[in-house]
Order: C-alpha cells, then sequence, then structure tokens
C-alpha cells in the first residue's frame, strides 16, 4: 500500500501529516511512503530526513496523488485527489458537513480524525487529544509572553515579586495541560469544570478546583463530554466566576460542548472587572469563544485586557505537534490497513466512526442527518 504524505496548503498550517521517525514501524510492515518536496520543512524536517527513513520523496503533488492509494494529510481537502483513493485528515464534518459532500462527490474514501472514537482501543490515534495537549501548552506560552508580570513568585535582593494567578475554566485535555504549564511557570493556579469528575484531577497537578454553588446534574454524557446546559446555568455560572475573574490575571477558556458552539462564559463586563493588563486566551475562538470580547483569529485590547482569539496554535509548535499527529495517524494506518488493504466491510468501530465518505456517498450516520439524507 502507498501511502502519499503531501504538503499543506492551508495558509498558516505548518505542520505535516507524517514525519521521519514515524517511518520505520510503517515501511517494515510493508507500507511504502511517498513524501511531497518540503512537505516537512515548514515543520523542521527535511526530505533527506524522510529519505534516510525510508520515503521516497517526489518532486511534485501530482506524481504523489498518481501513485498514491491512500493520502494523509493534516487539513484534508478533496482538491486534486483521485476518485478510489483514500484520504485521512482533519475536516471537521460535525460542523462543515458540506465538505464531507465533497469527498463523496470526487469518489474519495474519507477519514476524519476528529471522529476517533474515545475509547482505550483507539486512545494511540487520538488526534484531537494530542492537538489540544500542545495548544493548552501554547496558550500559556502566549498569555505569559503578554502578561506585563512575571509568572514565578520571585524573592530577590531587589525585593519579592507575587506570582500570577491563572484560571482555567474548561478542564478537558487542553485544560489540564494549561494548568500543568502554568504551574511549571510558577503560577498559582485555580481552575473550574462542569464536570465533577475533573476536581481530583486539577488537585493532583497542584491547582486548587474552584467549587461554584451550582447544580450540574448530568454534566457529563456517556462519551465523557459536557453536556449543553441552559442559558440559565450559564447565567448563574458567569455571576459565579465574576469574582474569580476579576482576580486573575491570567483567564485560559478552553469550554467546549461537542458539536455546539461554545457556551459564553466571560462577558464585556467581566473583561472590564479585570485588573489592566490582564489575559485571556480563549481556546475555543475557534467555535465562536467563551469569551464576548473574543475576535477570532486576533489579538485585541479590550477594558486595558489582552484577548487572544488566535486560531489553530497547534500549527506554532510545528515539530511536535507533527510528531504527535503522525503518530496517531501512523497508529490508524497499523489499525485499518494492516493487513495491507482497508477493509471496508469490516464492522470495527474505529473504522466505521470515523469513515464519512466511500463510493460516492456520506456514510457516517451523523454526518448523514446533519446534511439531511438520514
Ligand atoms: P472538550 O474540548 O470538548 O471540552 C473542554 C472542557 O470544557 C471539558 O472538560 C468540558 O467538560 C468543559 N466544559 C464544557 N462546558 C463548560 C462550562 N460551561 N464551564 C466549564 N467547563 C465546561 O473536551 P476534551 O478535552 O476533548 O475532553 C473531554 C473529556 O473526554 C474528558 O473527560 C477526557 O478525559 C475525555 N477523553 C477521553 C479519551 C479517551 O477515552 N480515549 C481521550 C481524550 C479525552
Amino acid at each position: 500500500m502507498i501511502v502519499g504524505v503531501l504538503k499543506e496548503t492551508l495558509p498558516g498550517e505548518r505542520r505535516v501529516a507524517l514525519v521521519p521517525a514515524a517511518l520505520p514501524s510503517l515501511v517494515s510492515k510493508g507500507f511504502e511512503v511517498l513524501v511531497e518536496a518540503g512537505a516537512g520543512a515548514a515543520a523542521g524536517f527535511t526530505d533527506g530526513e524522510f529519505a534516510a527513513r525510508g520515503a521516497k520523496v517526489a518532486a511534485g503533488r501530482e506524481e504523489v496523488i498518481r501513485a498514491a492509494d491512500v493520502i494523509v494529510c493534516v487539513r484534508a481537502g478533496a482538491g486534486g485527489l483521485r476518485a478510489g483513493q483514500a484520504v485521512i485528515g482533519f475536516f471537521d464534518p460535525l460542523s462543515d458537513p458540506g465538505r464531507a459532500r465533497e469527498f463523496a462527490a470526487a469518489g474519495l474514501s474519507a477519514f476524519a480524525m476528529e471522529l476517533m472514537p474515545r475509547i482505550t482501543r483507539a486512545q494511540s490515534m487520538d488526534a484531537l487529544s494530542s492537538m489540544a495537549t500542545v495548544a493548552g501548552y501554547k496558550a500559556v506560552i502566549l498569555a505569559a509572553y503578554h502578561l506585563p508580570r512575571l509568572f514565578p513568585m520571585l524573592m530577590t535582593a531587589a525585593g519579592t515579586v507575587a506570582p500570577a494567578k491563572v484560571f482555567v475554566v474548561g478542564v478537558g485535555v487542553a485544560g489540564l495541560q494549561a494548568i500543568a504549564t502554568a504551574r511549571r511557570l510558577g503560577a498559582v493556579v485555580h481552575a473550574y469544570d462542569v464536570r465533577p469528575a475533573v476536581k481530583e484531577q486539577v488537585l493532583s497537578l497542584g491547582a486548587k478546583f474552584v467549587e461554584l454553588p451550582l447544580e450540574a446534574g448530568q454534566a457529563e454524557d456517556k462519551g465523557g463530554y459536557a453536556r449543553a446546559m441552559d442559558e440559565t446555568f450559564y447565567r448563574r455560572q458567569r455571576e459565579l466566576m465574576k469574582r474569580v475573574v476579576a482576580e486573575s490575571d491570567v483567564v485560559i477558556t478552553t469550554a467546549a460542548v461537542p458539536g455546539r458552539k461554545a457556551p459564553v462564559l466571560v462577558t464585556g463586563d467581566m473583561v472590564r472587572g479585570m485588573a489592566p493588563g490582564s489575559v485571556i486566551v480563549d481556546l475555543a475562538a475557534e467555535r465562536g469563544g467563551n469569551c464576548e470580547l473574543t475576535e477570532s483569529g486576533a489579538i485585541v485590547e479590550r477594558h486595558g485586557v489582552t484577548v487572544i482569539g488566535l486560531l489553530n496554535l497547534p500549527s506554532t509548535a510545528p515539530y511536535h505537534a507533527s510528531q504527535l499527529y503522525a503518530r496517531n495517524v501512523a497508529n490508524f494506518l497499523h489499525h485499518i490497513a494492516g493487513k495491507g488493504a482497508i477493509d471496508f466491510s469490516s464492522d470495527d468501530e474505529i473504522l466505521r466512526e470515523t469513515l464519512v465518505a466511500h463510493e460516492g456517498r456520506i456514510v457516517h450516520p451523523r454526518v448523514k442527518e446533519l446534511l439531511g439524507e438520514a
């Protein structure tokens, strides 16, 4: 089976779907890997390194597409690909189901990495978690850079510097990494999540869990994700969080409910209550934002507070983001094509849950439903 690695075309996307270190395990199992020249350059991987680990380097995109049975990418698009080919990557079929239709129309078999089921067996293929880890880390680094204060407590001959106060709202994968990173930099960290199970994890990282007298009821669905709450709940949550937000130097928000717009948890009024120079990093910016004043893709100053709504933070650490993503992709390839071909008739949960388009049709029930084809 020939695996093609394309250079990403989305502006600003610096990651690559496979890295040299991920190749030997694939090559030893009979996969051939064909890499478009320069595909890894923006992430820090040279063509020479790919070749040294067993890949063939192709001069152009067309050559890769012509030869490959399966194309692996970070951001998958149907453009230019060949009917009958399989493609693996991110394409957000739950938020942008129209894109899924393009894959079907082009006769491609498209696998969405976003739809990886959250089961133990699939953990090593869970690219959303890998990328959330990078984003959580980067959110803290950005906040530290923009904050006019230092993070750690310092005792110097010139006096004592008090540690920064960081509040993390939403403690999933990104939130946990944000807590750990802020703690490593010496900040005092508070965190809150609607899922009560999170409290123990917050404490184990040396942060404090903010107890809000809120009746979250069934906050968690059976997949371990947060459920959507009603507006009364969010209003009460904002009221209760207002004081914690006002007392924080940095607020990092990551609160998301799968398939929905992110809930607004920090209003303009709450931002006005923060000290000048404070920083908000809104990791939910891609899904509408947790802060009312977030501008998607931008860093803005509002009421003296820096509000960061940058998108695609994983791409700002492309070397390691690619390394983690490549491992997820390689494990996925071993799983679905380890026997030399993809068995589309298989009822394996991992294959069924990630396959969106096949043989000219949308085959994923949830995406079908979103497109009104159910
Ligand atoms: P996510 O990106 O969907 O959401 C981030 C966090 O925001 C979640 O913890 C959610 O509870 C929280 N949130 C939602 N509404 C909120 C509100 N109003 N206020 C405060 N917080 C709010 O979540 P992510 O990071 O993708 O993971 C969610 C869960 O999935 C976690 O329990 C995690 O342990 C689990 N998981 C399981 C995996 C597996 O079994 N293979 C792999 C990765 C995650």
